[in-house]
């Protein structure tokens, strides 16, 4: 997957576009800032609208040229971020750190998300609201982005699962207009939630 991610990310062109996600912006500004996790950051889209917006972020993604690209977008906004390339279920987090978590779109197998999202989990401080929008298995099929298989597509009953140890304020599947970058055009179905760690 790393492979098909770093040859993603060779265009000039920012794969899902320079601005922030819609959820995640809605979210994040209702928060006051502190330390963010972005895992899965990609190209630091969100990464640059927080760090602008007076989070110190800290982005963990496995593409080497994902940073390149979020370090230019960073450079261009005068901002700094710190990114880690290391595989999300490898990371090593530090524990009850972050006030503030964007999982978007980020896709693994069951495996590894619950690997994955046990380390985020610790990682946040009580009180820590967690950020998500990703694919449902809903999505499987259509051309406007995401996956291919359904081994990497969510449902509302698996998130649920790994939100069990958290106050979950939102969780909803939702079908969604779609317009970040080239690779996510279109009607999506997506699964958004909010979460915040007692
Ligand atoms: C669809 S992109 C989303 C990027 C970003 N979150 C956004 O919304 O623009 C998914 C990202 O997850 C990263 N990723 C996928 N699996 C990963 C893993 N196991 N460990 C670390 N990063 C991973 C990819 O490299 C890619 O940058």
């Amino acid at each position: 997957m790393k492979d098909f991610w770093n040859q993603r990310y060779t265009s000039k062109e920012f794969a899902y576009g320079i601005e922030p996600n819609d959820f995640f912006r809605h979210q994040i500004d209702k928060l006051r800032p502190g330390k963010l996790l972005l895992p899965g950051e990609g190209e630091g889209r969100n990464a640059v609208y927080a760090a602008k917006n007076g989070w110190e972020v800290t982005a963990v993604d496995f593409s080497v040229k994902a940073k390149v690209k979020a370090n230019r977008l960073a450079f261009w906004h005068q901002v700094e971020i710190n990114y880690i390339v290391e595989s999300l279920e490898n990371a090593d987090l530090p524990e009850n750190h972050f006030d503030a978590v964007g999982f978007i779109y980020v896709h693994l197998n069951s495996t590894d998300l619950k690997k994955a999202m046990e380390k985020i989990l610790e990682s946040m401080k009580s009180g820590g609201v967690l950020i998500f929008e990703c694919f449902s298995e809903k999505q499987y099929g259509r051309k406007t982005g995401g996956p291919k298989t359904l081994d990497r597509l969510y449902t509302v009953s698996q998130i649920s699962n790994l939100f069990s140890d958290l106050k979950v304020s939102y969780l909803q599947e939702e079908e969604i207009p779609l317009d970040e970058g080239e690779f996510h055009q279109g009607r999506g179905m997506v699964i958004r939630g909010v979460a915040t760690k007692p």
